[in-house]
């Protein structure tokens, strides 16, 4: 891309949910100027639709190691214990500092955090907000943080490009495509001194998922380009419980959260028989990953293509009180929870790896950090616990604070020298037409989602590769796709998704939300390891 337009700052952040926002304020109120990128608004990300709330060791008689054991378990012998351990004890702390950025917790009548339950979780230990709108008023709270503090630069409707490197291979800013009018239109570049990604996740490379338009591996695919690394990659989670709004239901769909079976629905299959209960001794709250397959099973045995979730006992104060924002998306589609039981199935959710860092937050290049979704930082292994996605963005962000600002007092945050002009000379990336994005979303829930085989696999890779040579094929005879967001995007999630498939099929056993048909059990001998991802890996 040729640049048009350059803008200077000390930080540039990408990304506007809670893990960007954190780092952003963050490094603001350490002296830096700070630049936030975001694709469309502020709050169109996925914090704002997270449901469940932050998991932290905050009841009584809880405790960090307790927190550290229920992820460890869930991670199924993938996480980093190192990372775990910091997102553990650091995670009351950074609720404390959400809460003093303004972010309104429920609390009972005498003004103590009330906390849920959720899979995989051995206590109470999840702090909510609105009853089931926690990632909204969080996302509230620190956007409208962000908007007061003058000196942040807010750069919206903003599709990042390429990272732009100096000599020494050091994060130096990045292009952008500004989408809008005025001075900033079209094409520029930002020149930094630190990149940080926070651009969450990549669930719209699947046809039916729990995340928004927007989270389409922008940051993974723009790290990967730079030459940074992946890991576990392959670990998609699947959420449970997600309204079934029929077989052809495409995008993103509602959430019924975690917090419903906390507070004691039960899933059942069309007969009214709880079929978890016997297959794990927390049943319903088991981790995400043995629930999913439990319904996924139930299905296949009685092909279904939904199961239940009953909550009726509940009645229709605590429906209202508790889970209000759940109880309107079923009503919205005609379902209602307090006198039917829900129909839901499993949907794509979470991605568990992504860019590798470091327990500061920096990636294998120099300069560019990750953090929220978009980033591997080991705490989620082979499978995410429950709420701990909320708090590893806001640890990890701080921590990345930490480091930026010890580096700048020590003077080794120097401006960067780069020539924006070169960019214009990067190999362009052959962009897809918008239409590839259903092309890409079909094979990869046909062939790579909750259940995988070689043969699932292989077909999804022919597939895709198929979609790479059309689109080298029209760069190639001068008719590539007009470069705008839809375009991009398509690009990101071609290359995402083959990175996926690609570990996918590489990792020959089942583990955590990793379920190989043809190879059912847990390899320790072989696989108790990260699988790593670079852009010569992917064929791409
Ligand atoms: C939920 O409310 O079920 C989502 C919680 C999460 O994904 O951590």
């Amino acid at each position: 891309p040729r640049p048009g337009w350059t803008a200077d700052t000390d930080v540039v952040v990408v990304g506007s949910g809670v893990a960007g926002l954190t780092a952003a304020l963050g490094a603001r109120q350490a002296g830096l100027r700070v630049t936030v990128v975001s694709k469309a608004m502020l709050d169109d990300g996925s914090t704002r639709w997270a449901q469940g709330g932050v998991a932290a060791a905050l009841g009584e008689g809880d405790s960090p190691e307790q927190h550290l054991t229920d992820t460890l378990v869930a991670g199924a012998g993938l996480c980093d214990e190192p990372a775990v351990r910091v997102l553990v004890t650091e995670g009351p702390g950074a609720v404390r500092r959400l809460i003093e950025q303004g972010a309104a917790f429920d609390t009972d009548p005498v003004g103590e955090l009330m906390l849920t339950r959720e899979g995989g979780h051995h206590r109470r230990r999840i702090v909510h907000a609105g009853g089931d709108a926690s990632g909204a008023e969080i996302s509230r709270a620190l956007v409208a943080a962000v908007r007061s503090a003058p000196d942040i630069e807010l750069v919206e409707h903003a599709m990042v490009l390429d990272l732009l490197k100096d000599a020494e291979g050091h994060a130096a800013g990045l292009t952008l495509h500004v989408m809008g009018e005025g001075s900033r239109d079209g094409v520029g570049a930002i020149r930094a001194r630190a990149v940080v990604l926070a651009t969450g996740g990549m669930g719209q490379v699947f046809s039916a998922t729990t995340n928004p338009a927007v989270s389409t591996g922008d940051g993974v695919a723009l790290a990967l380009r730079a030459g940074a690394e992946a890991a576990d990659l392959e670990f998609v989670q699947f959420h449970p419980t997600v309204l079934w709004l029929g077989p052809q239901s495409h995008g993103q769909q509602p959430l019924v959260s975690e917090a419903v079976r906390g507070e004691g629905a039960h899933l059942v299959d069309a007969a009214g028989i709880r079929f978890m209960v016997g297959q794990h001794e927390l049943a319903e709250l088991a981790p995400r990953d043995i629930v999913a397959k439990g319904i996924i099973r139930r299905m296949q045995e009685q092909d279904a293509d939904h199961m239940y979730l009953d909550g009726r006992h509940f009645g229709a104060e605590m429906w209202a009180e508790r889970f209000p924002t759940v109880l309107a998306s079923c009503r919205a589609h005609g379902i209602d929870p307090v006198t039917e039981p829900i129909p839901i199935s499993p949907a794509a959710h979470f991605a568990s790896g992504g860019v590798r860092t470091d327990l500061h937050g920096r990636t294998s290049v120099p300069g560019l950090y990750a953090c929220g979704e978009v980033a591997c930082t080991g705490v989620h292994g082979a499978n995410r616990l429950a709420s701990n996605s909320l708090l590893e963005g806001l640890v990890f962000a701080e921590r990345i604070v930490a480091d930026l600002t010890g580096r700048h007092r020590a003077g080794e945050l120097p401006e960067r020298t780069v020539d924006v002009a070169a960019a214009e000379a990067a190999q362009p990336v052959p962009l897809p037409a918008p239409e590839t994005r259903a092309r890409i979303q079909h094979l990869m829930s046909r062939g790579a989602g909750v259940l995988r085989s070689a043969e699932s696999l292989a077909e999804t890779t022919a597939g895709l590769a198929e979609l790479s040579r059309d689109a080298a094929a029209d760069a190639a005879e001068q008719k590539p796709a007009d470069p705008r967001v839809e375009t991009w995007e398509a690009a990101n999630l071609l290359l995402v998704a083959t990175a996926l498939v690609t570990a996918a099929a590489a990792r020959t056993e089942t583990r955590g939300c990793h379920w190989r048909e043809d190879h059912p059990e847990r390899d320790d001998a072989r696989w108790q390891r990260h699988l790593i991802t670079t852009l010569d890996t992917t064929g791409v």
